[in-house]
């Protein structure tokens, strides 16, 4: 039986979760898959019951399972909590003990939301790129870290550090997915500036290599920032590090016009941790108007990476365009002349379109 671990998180993230277990089990009980579920609290709810934002329980029943979902972590009530024990440490701290190197960030336009969009429809008509960002290094995890007295004063450090088998396993991934789409893959960098980036662009360089089908450029982060907002459809896969694959994943988002609309899957082979791009979003929580779409197609990219199903993942994208195509929104999305439905109201929908 199919295990899933469920950490729906704080903010949004139990609202949008639920719809998306709601898909999840109309999809089990037309195919007959048989899923299991079972709770792992992680984030600042876990704090709340049991101190800590990574509890070793849950940390152990999300390795056991063979799939993640996670909400969304975070909000202002535990902002002020020491680094080691806020609920983004939880969300890092499963990502790193279980090796999810490998995070795959689509943004791809749904055409009836081309309004939605803060550019021109000719910009972003049709955008159908992909993020590739490593997850497990760089300033994220990088030692040393912290803050310590210095000359009176204080100093804050942390260090972006790649080693040279950390970048060759994302490269391959990369390449893997570019095989797998129009074959052009842009590795982005700082590398007139960083060392560690320099490294970076050497060793992706080698392991094109071996993927003579594809076509690999590289970018400066910087200038990666301004072609994303001045011709995103030159882009194909986009591999980065893990700062910047964050920075440049939200920016990719915001040109199919919600960051709401965007899944994101992180692998280690098959193993994965499926999540909305989005974040816990305080302001509009417990409100019920959350966008639930980029959790329900998390489900799908669950059900295409780790449970190897395209068909079922296809029919769930085509649910979500065929509610869009018939005009209903989330306020997030709304323009004028279409329908705003609730968080479960959207649900209600895409279930039908489901049945
Ligand atoms: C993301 C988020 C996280 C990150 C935060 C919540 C730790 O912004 O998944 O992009 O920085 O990776
Ligand atoms: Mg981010």
């Amino acid at each position: 039986m199919p295990l899933i671990a469920l950490c729906a998180g704080d903010g949004i993230g139990p609202e949008v979760a639920a719809q998306a277990v709601r898909v999840l089990d109309l999809i089990d009980a037309k195919h007959k898959i048989g899923f299991e579920y079972v709770e792992a609290p992680v984030g600042g709810c876990a704090y709340d019951l049991y101190g800590t934002p990574l509890p070793a329980e849950s940390l152990e029943k999300a390795k056991k399972a063979d799939a993640v979902f996670l909400g969304a972590v975070g909000g202002p009530k535990w902002e002020k909590l020491d680094y080691s024990v806020r609920p983004e440490r939880g969300l890092l701290g499963l990502r790193s003990e279980m090796d999810l190197y490998a995070n795959i960030r689509p943004a791809k336009m749904f055409a009836p939301l081309v309004d939605a969009s803060t550019l021109k429809r000719e910009v972003v008509e049709g955008i159908d790129l992909v993020v590739i960002r490593e997850l497990t290094g760089d300033v994220y995890f990088g030692k040393p870290r912290g803050v310590e007295k210095y000359e009176g004063g204080k100093r804050g450090v942390n260090t972006m550090v790649y080693t040279t088998p950390e970048i060759e396993r994302i490269a391959h991934v990369a390449f893997e997915i570019a095989r797998k789409r129009r074959k052009k893959v842009c590795s982005v960098d700082k590398a007139n500036v960083l060392e560690c980036t320099e490294l970076w662009r050497e060793v992706v360089t080698e392991i094109h290599k071996e993927y003579q089908d594809v076509e690999l450029s590289h970018m400066y982060v910087d200038n990666a920032a301004m072609q994303l907002i001045r011709n995103p459809k030159q882009f194909d896969v986009m591999l980065t590090g893990n700062i910047f694959g964050d920075i440049l994943s939200d920016e990719a988002s915001m040109l199919t016009g919600s960051i709401g609309m965007l899944p994101s899957a992180s692998l280690n082979g098959k193993k994965g941790m499926y999540e909305p791009i989005h974040g816990s979003a305080p302001d509009i929580a417990g409100k019920g108007i959350a966008n639930p779409i980029a959790s329900i197609l998390s489900m799908a990219m669950m059900m295409e990476y780790t449970f190897d199903n395209g068909p079922v993942a296809r029919e769930i994208e085509n649910a979500v365009a065929a509610v869009l195509e018939k005009g209903f929104r989330t306020a997030d999305i709304y323009s004028a002349g279409t329908s705003k439905v609730s968080t479960t109201e959207m649900g209600d929908l895409i279930l039908k379109e489901l049945k």
